[in-house]
This record gives structure tokens, sequence and C-alpha cells, in this order.
């Protein structure tokens, strides 16, 4: 009885299976398009043509809640699970004898308000947020103005 079962599921699942194929025609799917249409030039995927930019001072924000960008090479700084390289530098105990700005104090509070006393899950992946620069060219023309309290 239990095995008649099981070959009942496995034949089930195989028919939703093969059902479910001929949804995607290549020929006939139109191309995945972005949100601003689709005449914008492919990235270039491969990390070696464009090159992240030299370090320098802070880059001056363009509205008062952005994360700031990260104005040096982040290449060889890892996070996992366990590592956060970037909190070897700008954590509230290195910051001083690393020259880097310590994390913002809103990187210390979870989701429902709590402080707490080691940075927040939530701020963990630093670069969710925080992007290094690259010289690569923009693929869109841009006409944001930098916000008005930042002029
Ligand atoms: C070896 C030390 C070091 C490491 C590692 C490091 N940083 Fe930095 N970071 C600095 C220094 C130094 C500055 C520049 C501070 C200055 O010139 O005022 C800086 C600046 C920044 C800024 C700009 C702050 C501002 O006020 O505009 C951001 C954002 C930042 N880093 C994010 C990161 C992230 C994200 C990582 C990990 C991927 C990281 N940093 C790893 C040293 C480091
Ligand atoms: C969910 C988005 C997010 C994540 C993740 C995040 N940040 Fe930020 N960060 C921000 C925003 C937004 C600001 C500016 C407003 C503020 O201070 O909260 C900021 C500000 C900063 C500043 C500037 C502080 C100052 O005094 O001017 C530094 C340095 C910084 N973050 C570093 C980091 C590092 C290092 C990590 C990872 C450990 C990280 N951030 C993770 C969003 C984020």
């Amino acid at each position: 009885m239990k095995k008649h079962t099981r070959h009942l599921i496995l034949a089930l699942v195989a028919t939703l299976g093969v059902a479910a194929v001929p949804v995607s025609h290549a020929a006939d799917t139109p191309a995945v398009e972005t949100l601003r249409g689709r005449d914008v030039a492919e990235p270039e995927l491969d990390s070696k043509v464009y090159r992240q930019e030299r370090d320098r001072p802070p880059i001056p924000r363009d509205y008062v809640q952005q994360p700031p960008l990260i104005p040096h090479v982040t290449e060889s700084y890892t996070i996992t699970a366990n590592f956060n390289k970037c909190m070897d530098c700008h954590s509230w105990t290195r910051y001083k004898e690393s020259g880097a700005t310590k994390v913002s104090i809103t990187h210390f509070k979870d989701r429902d308000g709590r402080e707490l006393s080691n940075i927040s899950p939530r701020r963990y992946f630093c670069t969710q947020c925080h992007v290094p620069q690259t010289n690569a060219k923009p693929l869109v023309n841009n006409t944001f103005q930098r916000a008005e309290g930042l002029r």
C-alpha cells in the first residue's frame, strides 16, 4: 500500500514536470526588460573590464539619509557569517588606529528598535548598502540633483 502511494506521487510529479516544460519557448519569449526599457546596453559582466577607483577622501553625500559611498578599494575585504573585514577598521574599537569613520550609531539597532551592544544583524553585510566605485561609464544619463539641504 505504502509503495503504491509512493508510485502514485512519483507519477504525479513526473506528469506535472512534463506539463510545465512547454511554457517557455526560447524563440517567442521576449528578451528580459529592465525598468528603464530595453535600449540599455548590456553591462559587461567580466569584472576585469572595470577597475575599482583608487582610495580617496570620503565622497560628498547627495541626500542626508544616503549610505555613504565607499571611497576605497574593497577587493580583498571579505564578509562571511563569522568574519567581517570592514569592522577591522570601522568598528568603534578600531576606527581610531585605522583612521576610518566609525560605523554609524544607527547600525546597532535591531529591527524592533532595540539598541544592541554590537553591530546589528541587519547592518552586518555592509555592501548591501555601501558600494565601492569603479571607472565604469554610467549605463544611462542621470539627472539626479543633490538634495537641497546639501547643495
Ligand atoms: C584597512 C582599513 C579599512 C577597511 C578594511 C575598510 N575600510 Fe572603509 N574606510 C577606511 C578609511 C581609512 C576610510 C576613509 C576615512 C576618511 O578618509 O575620512 C574609509 C571610508 C569608508 C566609507 C566612507 C565613510 C564616509 O563618511 O563617507 C565607507 C562607507 C566605508 N569605508 C565602508 C567600508 C566597507 C563597507 C568596508 C568593507 C567592505 C570597508 N569600508 C573596509 C578604512 C577601511
Ligand atoms: C541596510 C543598509 C546598511 C548596511 C547593511 C550598512 N550600512 Fe552603514 N550606513 C547606512 C546608512 C543609510 C548610513 C547613513 C545614515 C546613518 O548614519 O545611519 C550609513 C552610515 C555609515 C557610515 C558613516 C557614519 C558617519 O558617522 O558618518 C559608516 C562608516 C558606515 N555606515 C559603515 C558601515 C559598515 C562598516 C557596515 C557593515 C558592518 C555598514 N555600514 C552596514 C546603511 C547601511
